[in-house]
């Protein structure tokens, strides 16, 4: 059940902005490639991607953590690859949350393994007081307290992801 309205569809359009200003700044001189971690990031993958001030490439990854509960098993499984060459390439990776970090260490040493020159982690919402292991974020949206959360790309059991404002939710 949907208890409060945790961030509104304004606020978060106000937080895409911010990030897309900074992450174009950041972009200078780089060779970027953007990667949305499916299907969670792709509601703010979409918004972020159009507020860059150039050209980037943009791709796809899938892995699965989660069933129908809201805690992470620890393993990630390879559900679909990227299709496009990174070697060399600046790679934004663009998640919706970070909680645990189990997931993106997982993704970070997947795409590690294929020679980019960097990997920079972009995520809108991000849990500190979760964190089970040391992964960089390097551009955060906003910090939340513990609390499960759905709407805008984050979903409990699939459903609740095109909702416009995050909400917590009560299983
Ligand atoms: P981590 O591996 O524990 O960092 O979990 C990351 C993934 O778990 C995210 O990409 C989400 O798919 C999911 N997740 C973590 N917290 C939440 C939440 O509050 N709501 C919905 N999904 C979440």
């Amino acid at each position: 059940m949907l208890k409060e309205k945790v961030v509104s569809a304004r606020r978060i359009a106000e937080v895409v902005a911010t990030l897309g200003q900074e992450i174009s700044a950041d972009m200078e001189g780089r060779d970027p490639v953007f990667i949305c971690i499916l299907k969670g990031a792709v509601y703010f993958f979409t918004a972020l991607t159009q507020h860059l001030s150039r050209s980037v490439v943009v791709d796809f990854i899938q892995v699965s953590s989660y069933g129908a509960t809201t805690e992470t098993s620890g393993t990630v499984i390879l559900v679909k690859d990227i299709t496009v060459d990174i070697s060399g390439k600046d790679v934004y990776l663009v998640e919706d949350i970070v909680d645990t970090g189990l997931t993106l260490e997982d993704v970070i040493a997947l795409l590690k393994a294929r020679h980019p020159r960097s990997v920079q982690v972009v995520a809108l919402l991000s849990k500190p007081s979760r964190r089970k292991v040391d992964v960089t974020v390097d551009f955060v949206g906003l910090e939340i307290e513990d609390r499960f959360v759905v709407g805008f790309g984050l979903d409990f059991a699939e459903q609740f992801r095109n909702l416009p404002d995050i909400w917590e939710f009560a299983p």
